[in-house]
């Protein structure tokens, strides 16, 4: 036994959305052991001040490292990562991955017309860091892509409450992705980790020419290169699953039961945060 090996990976994001990412860290590395915040009691974060999203960020992360001992921690939210990834990675001793780099290479690649969007929380939108990262992306891997940023206000408060198809979510889809329509673009990001349970209405909206992209498998290969390189990857050897907790900071028996639905049979309990 490795203690090191066997210290959990640490994912957080402001309630439901990152569990998006932490079903494929869990299919991609099934033997790693995984703590999950979701931060439902301040939900949402797309609308508040960065200050205040990058202040529960450094809490929930800190938590992590000093509560849980993870050996890794994904910041399982755009709107998080947007504002304080770079804090983070400065501030913690254990390697700090966000989804927006992996994110915008996934949409880089994926393009064929050289024209893209992404679409994410008002506060995700508002940072720039879509525009930062898609440069970046598409100076390493293609030649130079427009991109279409927008801000899907609604969206989240739609997934949180179970609510992922309907003539309500619709309507606002249509109104919200309408820019993005008119851009004729050929790839879009769901640059929110809430967005992958909204993508039979966003694709029906968008139409079969629009390849959604979302983050998740992305950002899951990037933990894996992340412990292989650091060498603090759980052998897979045994063929021994990992064990997987889940923490809310709101009401456990909703995140238990909404939570399962959303992520699978990992997820049977959940236990209040700050413990
Ligand atoms: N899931 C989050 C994101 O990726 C946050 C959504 C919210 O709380 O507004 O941005």
């Amino acid at each position: 036994m490795n203690a090191q090996v066997d210290r959990p990976i640490g994912m957080f994001d402001s309630g439901f959305g990152g569990l998006t990412v932490a079903r494929a860290v869990i299919d991609l590395l099934p033997s790693e052991n995984l703590v999950y915040i979701g931060d439902t009691a301040r939900y949402p974060y797309g609308p508040k001040p960065a200050s205040d999203v990058r202040s529960f960020a450094i809490e929930l992360a800190t938590s992590l490292v000093r509560d849980f001992s993870v050996k890794l921690i994904v910041v399982a939210c755009n709107t998080a990562a947007s504002v304080a990834l770079t804090e983070l990675q400065s501030l913690l001793s254990v390697p700090v991955i966000g989804v927006v780099e992996p994110g915008a290479r996934a949409l880089v690649r994926e393009t064929k017309n050289n024209r893209v969007a992404v679409i994410g929380t008002a506060g995700t939108i508002a940072s720039g860091a879509y525009e930062n990262a898609v440069a970046n992306a598409s100076c390493e891997i293609t030649s130079e892509v427009t991109l279409t940023a927008t801000a899907c206000p609604g969206f989240v408060e739609f997934v949180e409450r179970d609510e992922t198809s309907g003539a309500a979510v619709t309507e606002l889809a249509q109104k919200l992705l309408a820019p993005i329509r008119k851009a004729d673009v050929d790839a879009l990001l769901l640059g929110c980790t809430h967005y992958p349970y909204l993508s039979a209405v966003i694709g029906q909206v968008m139409g079969s020419g629009v390849k959604l992209i979302n983050s998740a498998d992305a950002t899951a290969l990037v933990v894996r290169d992340a412990l292989a390189s650091n060498k603090t990857a759980r052998s897979v050897d045994s063929g021994e699953r990992g064990s997987h907790e889940f923490y809310s900071s709101g009401d456990i028996k909703q995140f238990a039961e909404l939570g399962r639905r959303f992520l699978g049979p990992e997820l049977s309990i959940a236990k209040q945060w700050p413990k």
